[in-house]
């Protein structure tokens, strides 16, 4: 892993030939999401860029990154010689600026605060050429809030991973009224060269398409257990069992973050007016005793 923006010509020569002229990669955050969007980034071939405001987020990110790509090693998921050539395409730095104006493709995934996306947004857009599409990988805050604060609102768009992003297929790629078409079917071109399926919606709407999916099953997991009708392990088993799904909505919860659901509820509730998208007054609960789920060790599991 570099800590400069550089290109060397062995990085350009691995650039997917069908990603639409997208060479070079910044991805904004180097959270649980952002690192690991940066990683399938790099793993794709792509030069890339993953950029936070503290260097020791960076370095934790870099950290964790090893330890997943050491993994893929030992267990035959990868090899060796795909690890190292990504991790040499994959480059960290505090310097936000240089690494997107230097990127066809910025993938915003900093923290769900409006205010901050705007910002961030209108800065990014200052610093890149026209033809560098801002993409925000958040699901609740759809692109026509953060375009209103850019000159080129035509390159901007939602581009949502799921977490964790290494394993997760889908990736949904949304417009705003304003979204080009060139821009649509770059970000598209890109995604697939990731090797992720592409889900592509014809318009926006907070939570997008899986995340209102999940949030029926949430809702209703929730009522239930409200009810007293089930404990929520054997609601999460039902789930996993009868259903097949690979974690009930509580496990999932934990893993995604009782914070992030909150705060998901919480933005969906500013949006719409509705208090039916008012976070749950259990989830309420935990998020206001530090119960965040893995993260925290503990949630509606501990971890020990
Ligand atoms: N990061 C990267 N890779 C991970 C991972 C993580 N956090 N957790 C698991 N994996 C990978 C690893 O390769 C792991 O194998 P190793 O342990 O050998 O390295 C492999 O997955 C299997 O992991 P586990 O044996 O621990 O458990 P599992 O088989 O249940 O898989 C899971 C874990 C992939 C997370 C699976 O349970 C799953 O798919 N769960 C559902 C996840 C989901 O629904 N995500 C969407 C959430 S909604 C969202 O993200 C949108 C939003 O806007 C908030």
């Amino acid at each position: 892993m570099r800590a400069q923006t550089q290109k060397s010509s062995t990085e350009e020569s691995t650039t997917p030939a069908d990603a639409a002229g997208i060479q070079a990669v910044t991805v904004v955050g180097a959270g649980t999401m952002g690192s690991q969007i940066a990683a399938v980034a790099a793993l794709a071939g792509f030069r890339t860029h993953l950029v936070d405001i503290a260097q020791e987020q960076l370095d934790a990110a870099a950290e964790q990154l090893r330890g997943r790509f050491d993994r893929d090693v030992e267990k035959g998921r990868r090899s060796r010689a795909q690890v190292s050539a990504a991790w040499e395409r994959l480059g960290t730095t505090t310097d936000r600026d240089a690494a997107a104006a230097a990127s066809d493709i910025v993938i915003e995934a900093a923290v769900e605060d409006l205010t901050i996306k705007r910002r961030i947004f209108s800065e990014l857009d200052a610093v890149c050429g026209p033809g560098t599409i801002l993409a925000t990988n958040s699901s609740n805050i759809v692109s026509s809030r953060v375009a209103d604060a850019v000159e080129h609102p035509e390159r901007v768009c939602n581009l949502h991973f799921f977490n964790p992003a290494l394993v997760m297929e889908c990736v949904e790629l949304v417009p705003h009224p304003q979204t080009s078409p060139e821009t649509m079917e770059r970000a598209a071109a890109f995604t697939r060269a990731l090797g992720k399926t592409l889900v592509t919606l014809r318009k926006e709407i907070p939570g997008f398409v899986a995340n209102r999916l999940l949030n029926a099953i949430r809702q209703e997991a929730l009522s239930l257990l409200d009810q007293g009708v089930a404990d929520f392990e054997d609601i999460d088993a039902a789930a996993r069992t009868a259903l097949r799904h690979p974690m009930g909505p509580f496990e999932l919860m934990d893993l995604v973050g009782v914070d992030v659901v909150h705060m998901i509820r919480q933005a969906e509730y500013e949006q719409t007016g509705d208090p039916e998208s008012l976070p749950h007054p259990m989830i309420t609960e935990l998020y206001e005793a530090g119960r965040y789920g893995r993260k925290s060790g503990r949630g509606w599991y501990s971890y020990p």
